[in-house]
């Protein structure tokens, strides 16, 4: 018999990318969670439900639940009713600017809806590994306190240590998260505790910037998505502060849906992965420009100004060498440039279409 992969966020970046992932190279049937919360929380411009409607025409037997992580009662009947060989938890309120104006939405959907699904679990297929996507701003605003130096396009690490970048082992305490990174950190903690006292196969994965040609990317959620949006579409996009020489690492969204499958395939307990396109596939705003520039030969038109995003990172690449020394089948295998040129063919489709 098939077996079960339960994802929430399916009709997201990465849920999305997961369920075509599992469906295509493993046979997995696929139950996806999504109730297109993201056009709540970014208006029409977040709406994913051209993703979720791709989704039920693309995958043979993907069935598409209407629900809220919220809801409790109905997470605990959807899991104890499947019963998944596997749970993949990509459903979040994703931003750290929005999460101060909807306080309440971001905890409960953060924090009590990860909590939903590792006690069902719990309840209903405590030998199913559990991958939970955590975020890199769980650190909050610690790495800016690292000396940097200044390059002519971009900023980096001064001090030796962070020569491969920041590793699981920064302190994730006293230091500046926004609300969107206390809830992460809550569900993070939470999501090691299932798998430390209770020996569920757990893992959080701390996302650097996770992007590809299927997100909706907005303003305030989807830097590289966006950024491209705005250059074909000629608008201005916004630079706030450190010169645009603020440093993101970019992984493309079918390597993390690899490293999900092969923590799924060996998994261990209450792990912590620094997910992201470490030092080789990280850019600075300025560097993107650059790159999307060559791919849609149109100027990029842009403001900068001077205050830079509350407890934004300066410089932050992942670490991999815990990933690669865990799973070494597992590495990046889309450069950063091959990521770029498929969000601008995705974008020129999506609007001609
Ligand atoms: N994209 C990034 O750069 C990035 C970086 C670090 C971490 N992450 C984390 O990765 C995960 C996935 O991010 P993404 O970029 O795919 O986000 P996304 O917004 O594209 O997808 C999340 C999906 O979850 C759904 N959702 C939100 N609240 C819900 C609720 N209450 N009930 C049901 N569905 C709900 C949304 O409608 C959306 O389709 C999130 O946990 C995010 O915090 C993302």
């Amino acid at each position: 018999m098939a077996r079960i992969l339960l994802v929430t966020g399916s009709s997201g970046l990465i849920g999305s990318e997961v369920c075509s992932f599992f469906a295509r190279e493993f046979g997995y049937i696929v139950h996806g969670v999504d109730n297109n919360q993201r056009a709540v929380f970014f208006g029409l411009q977040g709406d994913t439900r051209w993703n979720q409607q791709r989704l039920q025409q693309e995958l043979k037997g993907f069935v598409h639940h209407e629900l809220d992580i919220r809801d409790r009662a109905g997470v605990l009947a959807l899991v104890r009713q499947l019963r998944p060989s596997a749970i993949v938890h990509t459903a979040a309120q994703p931003s750290h600017d929005r999460a101060a104006a909807i306080p309440f939405d971001d905890f409960d959907t953060n924090a009590v809806g990860t909590l939903n699904f590792l006690e069902a679990a719990r309840q209903a297929c405590p030998e199913s590994p559990f991958v939970h996507m955590s975020t890199n701003k769980v650190y909050g605003d610690a790495p800016n306190a690292i000396p940097l130096r200044e390059l002519e396009t971009r900023w980096d690490y001064a001090d030796p240590a962070y020569t491969h970048g920041i590793p699981e082992t920064f302190s994730i305490d006293q230091s500046k998260h926004s609300l969107f990174g206390a809830s992460k950190v809550a569900a993070d903690v939470m999501v090691q505790e299932y798998g430390r006292y209770f020996g569920l196969p757990t893992c959080c994965l701390r996302g650097g910037c996770l992007t590809g040609p299927n997100h909706s990317g907005v303003e305030l959620h989807g830097f590289l998505s966006y950024l491209v949006k705005c250059n074909l579409e000629g608008r201005e996009y916004k630079i706030f502060g450190y010169k645009g020489k603020q440093v993101r690492d970019n992984i493309h969204s079918l390597d993390v849906a690899r490293f999900m499958a092969a923590f799924v395939g060996a998994p261990r307990a209450g792990e912590v992965y620094n997910l992201g396109g470490g030092k080789a596939n990280s850019c600075s705003i300025l560097e993107a420009f650059r790159l999307t520039e060559k791919f849609t030969g149109k100027p990029q038109a842009h403001a900068y100004l001077e205050q830079n995003r509350i407890g934004d990172h300066i410089c932050y690449y992942s670490d991999l060498q815990k990933m690669r020394a865990h799973y070494p089948a597992w590495d990046i295998t889309v450069s950063l440039e091959e990521t770029i040129r498929q969000i601008v063919e995705a974008w020129r489709r999506r609007q001609n279409g």
